[in-house]
């Protein structure tokens, strides 16, 4: 089954409006010929002057989070509708960080993945499990959980991209070994074959991310379950974020 491979940026809160447009503008040269698709995901208040940068380019524009409700009286948050008129085409939901600091649960997952499909956004859910968990062999457990909670009532399960990103990799430098990560994608790959259907199962992108950058992307990119990267530190460099798109060379 052929799944084109993905690799979308992770600014998190780095960059400012001015700042994102300078990153994408070196970018741009840097990734114009890569054979993936190209993914920035943007603080909210950059969108406007980067999809203004972008235009053209085949550079694809991400947001970070959405709210689940279509508008109303949430102070301080963004709609798909709003994301949408700028030209956003992802959305992350369920970043770590947002399930550790800003209360994201399963049940908050799945609201903003049915409310971000609904409006013709692409999901990008993450899961993962956390290094205690790892080690006292409950990964498969945590998995199941956020698969089963946070993709309940998805029609069409391969118009999700799922990221893999097991927490004690992000940001730590400590990266699952390539077997490791394409073991755990290949069991998230089987777990959906059976909540959903084999075949949609064989179609859903499934990205890795945690300390992924310039010099280990090529590795975990040539394992069979891996479909693309989910960076965040090194999507700040254009250089390396440069090199990593261009991990089938
Ligand atoms: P990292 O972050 O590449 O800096 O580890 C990845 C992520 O959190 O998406």
């Amino acid at each position: 089954m052929e799944r084109r491979p993905i690799i979308a940026g992770n600014w998190k809160m780095n960059n400012t409006a001015s700042e994102g447009v300078a990153l994408v503008e070196a970018l741009k040269p840097l990734v114009a010929d890569a054979n993936c698709e190209v993914v920035v995901c943007v603080p909210a208040i950059d969108i406007p002057a980067v999809s203004k940068a972008i235009a053209g380019s085949n550079i694809k524009l991400g947001a970070q989070n959405v709210h689940f409700a279509e508008k109303g009286a949430y102070t301080g948050e963004i709609s798909a509708n709003m994301l949408k008129e700028y030209g956003v085409e992802y959305v992350i939901i369920g970043h770590s960080e947002r399930r550790q600091y800003f209360g994201e649960t399963d049940e908050t997952v799945n609201r903003r993945t049915l409310a971000a499909l609904a409006a013709g956004l692409t999901p990008i859910v993450c899961i993962g499990e956390s290094l205690e968990e790892r080690e006292t062999g409950k990964t498969e457990e945590v998995l199941d959980r956020q698969i089963l909670e946070g993709f309940k009532g998805i029609d069409d399960i391969s118009k999700i991209v799922i990221a893999y990103e097991p927490i004690w990799a992000i940001g730590t430098g400590k990266t699952a070994t390539d077997e490791q990560a394409n073991e755990t994608i290949g069991y998230i790959r089987k777990k959906l074959a059976e909540v959903f259907c084999p075949v949609c199962a064989g179609k859903v992108r499934i990205q890795y991310g945690g300390s992924m950058n310039a010099k280990n992307a090529k590795g975990l990119m040539a394992q069979p379950e891996i479909d693309g990267g989910l960076i965040g530190g090194a999507s700040l460099k254009a250089p390396d974020f440069g090199v990593i798109v261009h991990f089938d060379r």
